[in-house]
């Protein structure tokens, strides 16, 4: 089947609807590569880098190991993180890294956790695509307003940076859907191709997979990670607790979506599985032809 909506029709070669989450530490080239070579839009996150040497690196190898369309995530961390962690990634320390990217040709751009319209002008001046992910709908509205091509909202169910008035998947698409313009990405506790369906039903025009991912042969996490993601008892309390009660203290990595995976595959397992169950149940619900289209 195949599968168009705003999202692939924004960006020129993605075969599914399909994006990676950002990854600090581990949101490599070869991650990154192996998910854009299996069809999805692979991300590589700046964050990791420390130095403008160190970025121009990956992107060089990225450039090397796919010729499909990926990304580059710049997380900027809101002030009250930098202050209290002293971690200094702001949109200026940036700058450098997107010029960088933009000379190698990288098209698409995501930013998260915080305002990030400098860098989106920017990003537009040179062409580029900008898609801002954030955890409520009011600041999806803000990175809509802000001139954002598209939004991404992680949910409730999601991992990553948490807000304390985060809503439910469910609700961020269904509402959004009624108070955006531009595409959206859903976030947050999806982890098969179910969960991937209802997301373009309730209003999404792709997905993103992070914690669901972690554990894929060419994931670069460290085993302990990926033993957690294999067997996670998401209904264990203490693990409820962090997700839905924001009790983060020494818990578990990934999200929700961890339910769903039970073994090691590769990402192009993970991405065919999703698109194969998807097609058959599409198939199963009565839906005819060969084109997924929701434009
Ligand atoms: C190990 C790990 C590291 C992450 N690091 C970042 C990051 O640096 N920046 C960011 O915007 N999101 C980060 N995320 C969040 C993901 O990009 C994505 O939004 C989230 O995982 C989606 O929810 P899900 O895990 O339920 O799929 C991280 C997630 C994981 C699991």
């Amino acid at each position: 089947m195949i599968w168009k909506t705003r999202i692939t029709e924004m960006i020129n070669g993605l075969q599914y609807p399909i994006i990676m989450g950002a990854f600090a530490i581990i949101g490599r080239a070869e991650f990154a590569a192996a998910f854009s070579e299996a069809g999805g839009l692979g991300i590589v996150t700046a964050l990791n880098f420390g130095t403008s040497e160190g970025f121009h690196k990956e992107i060089e190898k990225m450039k090397k190991l796919t010729n499909k369309p990926y990304g580059v995530n710049f997380t900027v961390w809101p002030p009250q993180v930098r202050s209290t962690t002293g971690r200094d990634r702001t949109e200026e320390s940036y700058f450098d890294f997107l010029d960088i990217a933009l000379d190698a040709g990288v098209k698409v751009y995501t930013t998260s956790a915080y305002k990030a319209a400098e860098l989106g002008r920017k990003i537009h001046d040179a062409g580029g695509v900008w898609f801002h992910k954030c955890a409520t709908v009011k600041h999806a509205i803000s990175a809509e307003k802000a001139g954002a091509d598209g939004v991404t909202i992680v949910g409730l169910e999601g991992t990553g940076f948490k807000n304390p008035n985060q809503n439910t998947t469910l609700v961020n698409m269904t509402m959004a859907r009624k108070l955006l313009k531009v595409p959206l990405i859903a976030a947050g506790g999806i982890g098969d191709a179910r969960g991937f369906l209802a997301a373009l039903a309730m209003g999404a025009d792709a997905v993103c997979f992070g914690s669901a991912i972690m554990a894929t042969k060419e994931s670069p996490a460290p085993e302990v990670w990926k033993s957690q993601v294999l067997n996670q008892d998401i209904f264990d309390e203490k693990f409820y607790k962090k997700i839905f009660h924001l009790e983060l203290r020494d818990s578990a990595i990934g999200s929700m979506a961890v339910g769903h995976v039970n073994e090691e595959t590769t990402i192009k397992e993970f991405i065919q599985n999703i698109i194969i169950n998807a097609e058959e149940i599409l198939r199963n619900w009565g839906v005819k032809g060969d084109e997924f289209n929701n434009t």
